[in-house]
């Protein structure tokens, strides 16, 4: 028998809803290593968040291991205060999933995703990630332990290993496998991110929902640029529960508003300060964090000026918070002063 919705996603879809008070598909942020920290999280919450939001992925191996386990924790890290994201954990063994998902609950999380697409070589080697769409065996096995912390559970995959069309095959395993959400990234793992993703095939991924698990809701991701494209993609094929959006972030801080509005230089500015100050209180001696990978958010904030180039070239050979805030508190009124000028 189908286990039914639980109600922490029943809210989910519940709550949300366009400016004018109807139903829509819920939104979401991508899972992205190195990127859906903490720190990035508030950012977007601060600018215009998601309904949901995943964690980096992070290894169940590693959480059970008595010496990895603390090099672990700064991914897991949530700020008081801060929407609880969903744990995105990867992994290969069932005994170390299961003993992974139990920590969770006690660290205040009340859901937990499966990666089951992640193509680095890396994770593949480990028999994880995309790997699982070779081994249905083992992606059944480690969803029974995922379950056993009693919390929601949900995969995220794409469509095939080796091509699209294998989700003929590899999707209804995963639906006949009572899980709360499948998040589709339309894509094979030979694709990478590179092919378009695979929209012609969304409208039979749901018809396969509604036949082998009407209960469980499904999210598409791939290429959604913002919360416009997402609600045409919904449009086009009704159905659609979820909208994931990964790379879209790192082009447009606010994509996840619903109505578009012009930013200033002086607000995306402000994101980017709040970002350094965010970054400074979560770097502590028992959880550093990289300062290098701050880097890529640059091209992010700073854009859209005469000069934005040149000052992003600056930033780019910065080493720490605080040689960029010099750079920064520099350059501020110039560029406040295009700002005011284009207003
Ligand atoms: C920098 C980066 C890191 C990523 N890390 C993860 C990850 O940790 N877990 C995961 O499931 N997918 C990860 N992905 C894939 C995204 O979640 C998403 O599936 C992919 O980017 C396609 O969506 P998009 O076209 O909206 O970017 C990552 C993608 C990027 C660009």
């Amino acid at each position: 028998m189908s286990v039914e919705l639980s109600p922490y996603w029943q809210k989910i879809v519940a709550n949300a809803k366009n400016p004018d008070g109807s139903a829509r598909p819920f939104f979401s942020m991508a899972p992205m290593e190195a990127v859906t920290d903490t720190v990035f999280r508030r950012v977007i919450a601060q600018s215009a968040g998601p309904d949901v939001y995943y964690t980096e992925f992070t290894n169940a191996s590693s959480m059970v291991h008595p010496k990895a386990k603390f090099s672990v924790q700064g991914r897991l890290a949530v700020a008081p205060g801060e929407q609880q994201p969903i744990a995105q954990l990867w992994g290969s063994r069932p005994e170390e999933l299961a003993g992974a998902v139990k920590l969770l609950p006690k660290m205040g999380y009340q859901a937990v995703d499966l990666n089951m697409g992640c193509p680095d070589g890396t994770v593949i080697k480990n028999s994880a990630g995309s790997d699982l769409i070779r081994h249905p065996d083992r992606a059944l096995a480690l969803i029974e332990a995922g379950k056993q912390a009693g919390i929601p559970l949900s995969v995220k995959t794409r469509l095939g290993f080796y091509r699209a069309e294998e989700f003929r095959e590899w999707l209804p395993i995963l639906l006949q496998a009572d899980i709360q959400v499948l998040t589709v990234h339309l894509r094979s793992r030979k694709e990478m991110s590179k092919a378009p993703a695979h929209y012609e095939y969304i409208d039979e991924i749901l018809a396969m929902r509604d036949e082998l698990a009407p209960q469980t809701l499904i999210q598409f991701n791939g290429d959604i640029a913002d919360y416009q494209a997402g609600m045409a993609l919904a449009k086009a094929h009704p159905g659609i529960d979820g909208l994931m959006i990964g790379r879209g972030v790192l082009e447009n801080p606010y994509a996840f508003e619903p109505v578009v509005k012009k930013h200033s230089l002086a607000e995306s500015i402000s994101l980017l300060e709040l970002q350094l100050q965010l970054f400074d209180e979560v770097n502590t001696a028992k959880m550093p964090k990289h300062f290098e990978a701050l880097k890529r958010y640059f091209k992010i904030y700073l854009r859209g000026f005469p000069h934005a180039a040149h000052l992003r070239l600056q930033l780019m050979e910065t080493h720490s918070t605080a040689e960029v805030r010099e750079i920064l508190a520099a350059e501020k009124p110039r560029v406040l002063a295009f700002d005011q000028g284009q207003a």
